[in-house]
Formats: structure tokens, C-alpha cells, sequence
């Protein structure tokens, strides 16, 4: 039986991987900055900025997924605030690196998540592949710390980065944010609706992670995001019709989002597609790879 160690497991993505690790037969741990008493698995504390972890939660792990990070949403992107979303991350995949260091034994794989925003909080019509470099803005630049810091792992063991877009979720993350006023038939785009929207359903995202520890060839940056991708009017529309619900307001202005989220606006109103192929080449499949699908299965 192999041992996953999940930073960040409490969190939208981090819970439901969990389930399905712990369905597959994995023992799962859980590194966390609170003691959680009704967490469903074994949770080890840090602390990234005192530099502290418990040395138990390194014992005996054959893989580790690091997915903590302060939610990019929500809070405006202050300098402070840019300093925690880079902390989080990247300053916690250096500390747990130097822990497992000291602990002197590496595990067989660490798999980092990222984001799609690597390529840039852009709306164009290029499709990035991952070959493509990380964009100069404060997003980019941060994806592009982020992966460094899962790349120094390269030496010890095998490294995967899965830049992942809008997850889809029954519970929590955007959809519900989304879904809340679509529900009320208040479905409208957001700012132009021309920017697209990348998605993947949250089960197609758990199980990326999943081939990512069976697959040992695996190794890089990998996009996973379902093949449909659309806009955010057409987005929107599809939420709506899922519903069951009208869709005929005008549009949500980009200047008031942007006003009420700095930082966080432009993340919403802006956006490329990402290539999905490199990933389906190693023999994945999507079981969601249409929104609709997908809207139906979580909404319905
Ligand atoms: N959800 C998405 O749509 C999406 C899309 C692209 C990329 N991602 C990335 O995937 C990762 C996981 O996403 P998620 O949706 O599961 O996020 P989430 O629900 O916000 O969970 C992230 C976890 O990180 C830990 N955390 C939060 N703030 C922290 C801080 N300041 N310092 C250290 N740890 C902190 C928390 O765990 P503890 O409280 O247990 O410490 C939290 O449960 C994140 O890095 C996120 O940026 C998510």
C-alpha cells in the first residue's frame, strides 16, 4: 500500500482526491497549517512562514501532491496578498523539499498543481501548448515560481505540474459562485463574455492526479482541461439551460468587477484556451470532455 502525502488536501481539489486515493487503495496524509479534529485522514502540521513542519507527515511517502496555496479569489491582490499567494506555494514547496532533505529519504514522485494562468491572464485566440513560456504578468510570473519550486525536486525524484483551469465542482470553487444567481435567473455574462473560459469537472481533475502517480513515464507540465472549451457567454448560456432557467440579462460590466476584485476581476474577465492533447496522448480520457455533460452531472 503507497502513502500520499497532499498538502493543502483540506481544500476543494484536496478533499475529493482524497476520496478517490483512499478508494484506490492508498493511504493518504494530510499536511496542514490547523490541526483539523474531524479530518478523514491522518493531518500533520506547518507552518511555512516559521519554516516548521512535523517531520512525521515525511515518513515512509512514496508520493507527494502540493496543492496548498491562499485562494486567488475573493481577497484584492495587495502586496501583501501577492506575497502570501507566492508563500504558499512556492516557499512551501522549497520548505518541504529541505524538510524531506534532513529526513533523508525522497519519495518517487511530487506532483505540483498550477494553473492555466502560466500562459496569462489574456483573452486571445491562440491555443497554448505547453511548450509555450510563462507570461510576464503577476499570474504568470507566479505559476512560473510556483513550478520552479516543484522542479527543484527534479534531482531526487520524478516531477509533474498539471496547470489546471476553472475546476467544476458540485460544492465550492466558482460553479457554485456561478450557479447561485443562475439558479435565481440571473445568469449573464461577465464583462465582454468573449474571454474563454477553460474548465475541467472535478472527478476528471482527481483522476489526472491519479494517472499522474500510476503513470511512472509521466513527467512535465501537463494542461488538464476538457476538450470543449467556450466562452463565457456561451458558458453562462449552457449554466442557464442546465438550470432550466432564462438567460436574457445584459451583460455583468467588466469595469464594476474589476473595481470590486483588482486582481481577481481581471482573472475572471479575461482568458485563453489551453491544449488538451499532450495529456490524452499519455492515455488519459476525459469522462467529462463536453460542459454540458458536465454542468448536468454536477448541477443536476
Ligand atoms: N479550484 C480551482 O479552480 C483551481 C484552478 C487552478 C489551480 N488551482 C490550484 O490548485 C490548488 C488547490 O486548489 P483548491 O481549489 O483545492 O484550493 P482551496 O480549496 O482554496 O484549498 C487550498 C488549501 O491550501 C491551504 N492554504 C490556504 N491558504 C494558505 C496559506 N496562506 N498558506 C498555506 N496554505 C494555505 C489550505 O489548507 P489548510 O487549511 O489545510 O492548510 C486550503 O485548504 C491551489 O494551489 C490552487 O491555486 C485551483
Amino acid at each position: 500500500m503507497e502513502t500520499v502525502l497532499i498538502t493543502g488536501g483540506s481544500g476543494l481539489i484536496g478533499s475529493h482526491l482524497t476520496k478517490l486515493l483512499v478508494a484506490e487503495g492508498f493511504t493518504v496524509r494530510h499536511l496542514s497549517r490547523n490541526n483539523k479534529p474531524n479530518a478523514p485522514v491522518s493531518t500533520f502540521s506547518w507552518d511555512i512562514t516559521k519554516g516548521l513542519i512535523d517531520p512525521r507527515a515525511l515518513q515512509g511517502v512514496d508520493h507527494i501532491i502540493h496543492l496548498s496555496g491562499a485562494n486567488l479569489a475573493g481577497k484584492r491582490w495587495t502586496r501583501a496578498r501577492k506575497q502570501e499567494l507566492l508563500a504558499s506555494r512556492a516557499n512551501a514547496a522549497d520548505l518541504l523539499r529541505e524538510a524531506t532533505a534532513k529526513a533523508g529519504t525522497w519519495p518517487q514522485t511530487f506532483i505540483s498543481a498550477s494553473g492555466v494562468n502560466y500562459y496569462g491572464t489574456v483573452t486571445a485566440d491562440h491555443i497554448f501548448t505547453e511548450e509555450e513560456p510563462a507570461a510576464g504578468d503577476f499570474l504568470g510570473q507566479l505559476c512560473r515560481a510556483w513550478e520552479a519550486a516543484a522542479d527543484a525536486w527534479k534531482p531526487h525524484c520524478r516531477v509533474v505540474k498539471l496547470r489546471t483551469p476553472v475546476v467544476l465542482a458540485r460544492t465550492g470553487g466558482a460553479l457554485e459562485k456561478m450557479a447561485a444567481p443562475a439558479r435565481m435567473g440571473l445568469a449573464a455574462p461577465l464583462g465582454s463574455g468573449k474571454q474563454w473560459m477553460p474548465w475541467v469537472h472535478i472527478d476528471d481533475l482527481a483522476r489526472a492526479y491519479l494517472h499522474a502517480i500510476q503513470r511512472k513515464d509521466l513527467q512535465g507540465a501537463f494542461n488538464v482541461a476538457a476538450p470543449e472549451q467556450v466562452r463565457n457567454l456561451e458558458f453562462m448560456h449552457v449554466l442557464a439551460k442546465v438550470l432550466k432557467r432564462p438567460f436574457f440579462l445584459p451583460p455583468v460590466p467588466g469595469l464594476l468587477l474589476r473595481m470590486v476584485l483588482d486582481g481577481p476581476g481581471n482573472l475572471i474577465l479575461n482568458g485563453s484556451r489551453a491544449a488538451t492533447g499532450k495529456l490524452e496522448r499519455t492515455g488519459f480520457r476525459y469522462q467529462f470532455p463536453q460542459l454540458k455533460n458536465a454542468l448536468a452531472d454536477l448541477l443536476g
